[in-house]
């Protein structure tokens, strides 16, 4: 049983057998080393630590864990520290160690028959891209963070990003993990079956578990084979259901073929206008409603431009697309991408904003976008709703800025308002309040109202029988 009583932020002598344990590399308490550890991304929340923990190696953090349990001090696992809702930043008390993952960042094995790979949790994502890719593979998952999120984060927090629509959630492109679980013992599930029904599936436990139950030190990824033709097209659209209509055009017509579907708004576009270097319009004219169509398959002969020039013209003739362009290079196809990734930093460039990352049924996103923006304006009029995202998930991130002008701590402070604006309208259409960034610690009050019950008392009850001191990220997921 840990010393959970201790006084003192650091229980006495715990930083010392730290410090023999991972030598200088491994231990950061200097205030400078420690500064990039204790906010997260949208400087919601900036903590405290007394230090830094990065162990080199899995053998390395089951020893910290060892001695941080024993002395009863709390752990916070960090990847990259780009979660959306505070998930990886310790609290305001001093006492949570963070726990950084960065230099176990080895990819550990390559296989291009099983189409695997087992990488190290501190991976970079866009490193284990480029690794698949060098071996003629392709590890699809891609989200906006992706030079900076790593494997452990995008698995602890089940990301999803822009190509979920064709290859799942982070978990779905996980086959095996290795944890250090909260005590220090590790398991090995480095497993890398297809099939493998033996007792409860661990692996998906650990995963989306946003650190609370153990640290994921590495895992055996799915890889598929790399596209071989690929078309691009960016298009100004005529509105929400429009939108929708072009997404069921291309499914229809090759499911498969559909790598990602992606709206913006025309508040958003324009944002990224204002604020980001590099970005043009490539349309014509100014229109409110965008789709970035991203099509991909491993067949080089998939005729695959073909396809999009004619349903964008037959989209065109019912009215749907208003315009669009192609992209005529992978040179133009990054510059397209770039609109839709810049998203959330021009949004942070223009001001105060308020995410709502919520899902609904497909066929409802057109009815909740224009019911949430109306609501919204309503709300705090003046106000800018820049509704942008995964619209083939049902994934939109109805995000709302701050009306110019306004003092941005006073918008903020309506930030819960404002959540719940949104959640009353995705609540009406069965859908979710947290579809891809995870609970963290900015969503945790509304667990119960949302998750409450047999749900909640179950996820309770995991939580007590792996980490029964509550010492893995508190504060976290439960409220
Ligand atoms: P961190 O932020 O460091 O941690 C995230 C959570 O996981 C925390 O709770 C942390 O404690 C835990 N954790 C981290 N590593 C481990 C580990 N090894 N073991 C156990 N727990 C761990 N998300 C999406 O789903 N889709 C998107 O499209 C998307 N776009 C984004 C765009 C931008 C610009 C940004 C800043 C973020 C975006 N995100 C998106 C948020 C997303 O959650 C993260 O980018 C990513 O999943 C987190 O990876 P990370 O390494 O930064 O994890
Ligand atoms: C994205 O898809 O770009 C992020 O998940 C969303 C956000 O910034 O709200
Ligand atoms: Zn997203």
């Amino acid at each position: 049983m840990p010393d959970t009583s201790a006084a003192s932020p650091t229980p006495p002598g715990l930083l010392d057998a730290l410090a023999a344990l991972l030598g200088p590399r491994g231990l950061l308490t200097a205030p400078e080393d420690l500064e990039p550890h204790l906010a997260d991304w949208r400087a919601l929340y900036r903590g405290a630590t007394p230090c830094v923990i990065r162990p080199a190696d899995t053998a390395e953090l089951a020893a910290a864990v060892k001695l941080c349990a024993s002395a009863g001090v709390p752990m916070v696992p960090q990847g990259g520290n780009t979660s959306m809702v505070g998930g990886a930043t310790p609290d305001e008390s001093g006492r949570q160690v963070v726990v950084s993952l960065a230099r176990l960042n080895r990819i550990r094995a390559i296989d291009p028959v099983d189409m695997t790979m087992t990488a190290e949790a501190g991976v970079v994502l866009k490193a284990a891209q480029n690794a698949a890719a060098d071996s003629g593979c392709l590890f699809p998952l891609s989200l906006g963070a992706e030079g900076t999120a790593t494997i452990g984060g995008v698995l602890s927090t089940n990301a999803g990003g822009n190509t979920t629509v064709r290859y799942g959630n982070a978990r779905e492109l996980m086959l095996g993990l290795e944890v250090v679980l909260p005590d220090g013992q590790i398991w090995d599930g480095l497993r890398r079956l297809r099939k493998d029904n033996t007792g409860y599936a661990l692996r998906h436990l650990f995963t989306g578990a946003e650190g609370t139950l153990g640290f994921i030190t590495a895992a055996v990824l799915r890889m598929y084979p790399r596209p071989r033709d690929t078309a691009l097209a960016f298009c100004a659209v005529a509105d929400e259901d429009a939108a929708l209509a072009l997404f069921r055009r291309f499914r229809d017509r090759d499911e498969s073929a559909v790598r990602a579907f992606e709206y913006m708004s025309g508040t958003g576009v324009d944002f990224c206008l204002t604020h980001i270097e590099g970005i043009t319009l490539p349309v014509q004219a100014r229109a409110d409603h965008y789709v970035l169509v991203d099509l991909a398959s491993p067949r080089p002969d998939a005729g695959l431009r073909d396809m999009a020039e004619s349903l964008l013209g037959e989209a065109m003739e019912a009215g749907e697309v208003l315009d669009a362009v192609l992209a005529e290079s992978e040179a133009q196809a990054q510059k397209l991408w770039k609109i839709r990734e810049e998203h959330p930093e021009a949004q942070k460039r223009e001001g105060a904003s308020v995410k709502s990352d919520v899902s609904v049924p497909v066929s409802r996103v057109p009815e909740m976008i224009r019911r949430c923006s109306a609501d919204l304006r309503k709300l705090i009029p003046g106000s800018r709703p820049v509704p942008f995202g995964h619209i083939g998930d049902g994934n939109i991130h109805m995000n709302l800025e701050q009306p110019p002008g306004m003092d941005p701590a006073a918008f903020l402070a309506r930030s819960h308002d404002i959540m719940d604006c949104v959640n009353a309208v995705v609540r009406e259409m069965d859908g979710s309040f947290s579809a891809e960034h995870g609970i963290g610690r900015l969503k945790t009050d509304m667990m119960p109202d949302w998750r409450g019950g047999a749900e909640l008392d179950t996820m309770r009850r995991i939580k007590t029988a792996l980490d029964p001191w509550g010492l893995m990220n508190p504060g976290k997921v439960f409220p």
